[in-house]
């Protein structure tokens, strides 16, 4: 999906910023599957989190890659940011959190072993541009496992010009097939779905929790 075809591109952002910086000092869930036991982040990897909210399982997976590994989180919440840097026990020295857009990263090209999101890439205007960001920083042979939200059916006009809407985890968020072409027009070849949920209603509309995961070929067309 091209920007070009969402209006208000700003406000939509600055409605996410401003839900999840109030958001960051309290403590319901804000997740939609479980992205990071089903990316299995092993000791020695590079591990990236894009939309890591409060920073746990970034925390978390800077404990199972060890300190010869790394885990990185991206967020673009100022409040998010600060609770996840304030969360690192002292003696976890190799996490870090960047400041960034999802359709922008501010990471290299190849950087990531393993790459998660949970419940994030939904609020992205750009999709595509969220999933090219993704194969660009994965090492070839790396992977990814999102946990993502999608509607049953296209949303209404009235409530995907609603910015309140997008930073409530639903107004941006497309069908399925919608989605997975946006994948696969990235560059992923190899991607399954991992879990399905049942619809359910948020706001006035159905969705589903999709969990996915995919894998970044060798440029040869290697798989391993
Ligand atoms: C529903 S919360 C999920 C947080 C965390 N992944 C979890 O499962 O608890 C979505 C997070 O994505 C971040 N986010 C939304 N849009 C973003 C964007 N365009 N770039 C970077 N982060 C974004 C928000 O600030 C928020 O922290």
């Amino acid at each position: 999906m091209a920007s070009a075809a969402i209006p208000q591109i700003d406000a939509i952002k600055s409605a996410v910023q401003e839900r999840y910086t109030g958001l960051a000092t309290c403590c319901s869930p804000l997740s939609c599957g479980a992205a990071l036991d089903k990316a299995a982040p092993a000791r020695g990897e590079v591990f990236v989190d894009l939309g890591c909210g409060r920073g746990q399982d970034v925390i978390r997976a800077a404990g199972r890659v060890g300190p010869s590994g790394a885990a990185v989180g991206i967020d673009i919440s100022d409040g998010m940011l600060e609770k996840a840097r304030a969360s690192v026990p002292p003696f976890l020295k190799n996490v870090r959190f960047i400041r960034c857009d999802l359709e922008k990263l501010e990471l290299e090209d190849r950087f990531a072993d393993v790459l998660t999101s949970n419940c994030t890439i939904n609020h992205a205007p750009d999709k595509l541009a969220v999933y090219r960001e993704i194969h660009r920083v994965l090492r070839e042979g790396g992977r990814f496992v999102v946990s993502d939200v999608i509607a049953e059916q296209e949303l209404p006009e009235a409530v995907r010009s609603d910015p309140e809407a997008w930073a409530a985890c639903y107004g941006g968020a497309i069908t399925e097939p919608e989605y997975m072409r946006a994948v696969q027009e990235a560059g992923f070849r190899r991607v399954e779905v991992l879990t399905r949920s049942d619809p359910y209603e948020k706001g006035s509309v159905m969705v589903r929790s999709l969990t996915i995961r995919g894998f970044k070929d060798h440029a040869d067309g290697g798989e391993s």
